[in-house]
């Protein structure tokens, strides 16, 4: 039987997850109402309204438009579908789902690292060096988690799969979790503070590499806590839950006011 410190860790794991989808969801709303919009109308103007001159829609550039379209229609499935893995009561409900998504899931996380890189390697960086070094991290540690998951989905070792899994899951969502912090870290500071136009700011340098690395520490200590932390640890690690849905909630809300919604 769960003790109440477990039962509370999974209930404040459960309220971020809500955020966090809904956060996503606006995301994906955003990108379908901007690109999708663009590409079935013909009005290829709309891919560079948020991405500068030479990174949008490039006449021309067939390849590397053609990445960027492929990048989109992933992200699309990634805002909406991916969190469903995630879900325990699909897993167990629908599992012949669960292995086709997670099929899939890691084909998206190859092909949008792959993507990402290619457009990020042949345009040049839209966002500085610093980004382009954190990007770049997080698709070869996106790709590596991917493998390792597949790989100890295929030999049934079900404990370390979802290990695994998870990392690749909050990799994946490494891009997002960028937005939400620049936009939490603006609001906060009424302004964008250590930021500047080249992305090389104090504020950008951590956030280039917090945005990888940050989620991934908390899901460790998460895992620490669930598995092999006592009453104490869970306890505070449902409270930093807590604070994690607070943050995802008002970093959405603010990014789809303050970024999305404006674009549409
Ligand atoms: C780790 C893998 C990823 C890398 C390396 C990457 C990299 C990039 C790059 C380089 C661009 C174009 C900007 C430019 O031209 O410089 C871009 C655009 C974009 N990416 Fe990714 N990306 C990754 C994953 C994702 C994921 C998982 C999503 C969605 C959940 C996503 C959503 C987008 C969107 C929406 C844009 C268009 C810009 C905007 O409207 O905000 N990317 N990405």
């Amino acid at each position: 039987m769960k003790t109440i410190a477990a039962r509370a860790l999974s209930l404040s794991v459960a309220a971020w997850f809500a955020a966090l989808v809904a956060g996503l969801w606006a995301f994906g709303i955003y990108i379908v109402g901007l690109y999708g919009v663009g590409a079935a109308t013909g009005n290829w103007s709309r891919w560079n309204a948020v991405l500068p001159d030479g990174h949008g829609y490039n006449p021309g550039d067939t390849a590397g438009n053609l990445a960027l379209g492929v990048h989109l229609l992933l992200a699309v499935f990634v805002t909406f579908a991916g969190a469903m893995q995630l879900v325990p009561a699909l897993r167990a409900r629908a599992p012949g789902f669960h292995r086709w998504n997670g099929r899939v899931f890691v084909a998206v996380a190859f092909t949008i690292a792959a993507s990402g890189l290619y457009i990020a390697f042949t345009r040049g960086a839209v966002a500085g060096p610093y980004m382009a070094a954190g990007n770049t991290l997080n698709a070869i540690l996106l790709i590596i988690c991917a493998v390792l998951a597949l790989r100890f989905a295929l030999g049934r070792r079900f404990d370390l799969h979802r290990r695994w899994a998870l990392r690749t899951f909050v990799l994946m969502l490494g891009v997002f979790f960028y937005r939400l912090g620049m936009m939490l870290w603006f609001a906060a500071n009424g302004g964008p503070v250590g930021h500047t136009d080249a992305f090389d700011g104090p504020f950008d340098i951590v956030l280039a590499f917090a945005h990888v690395l940050a989620p991934l520490a908390i899901l460790e200590l998460y895992l620490l806590a669930r598995d092999r932390g006592g009453a104490v640890s869970q306890f505070a690690m449902a409270g930093g839950m807590v604070v994690m849905t607070l943050a995802t909630a008002v970093g959405g809300l603010f990014a789809a006011i303050g970024m999305w919604l404006p674009r549409l």
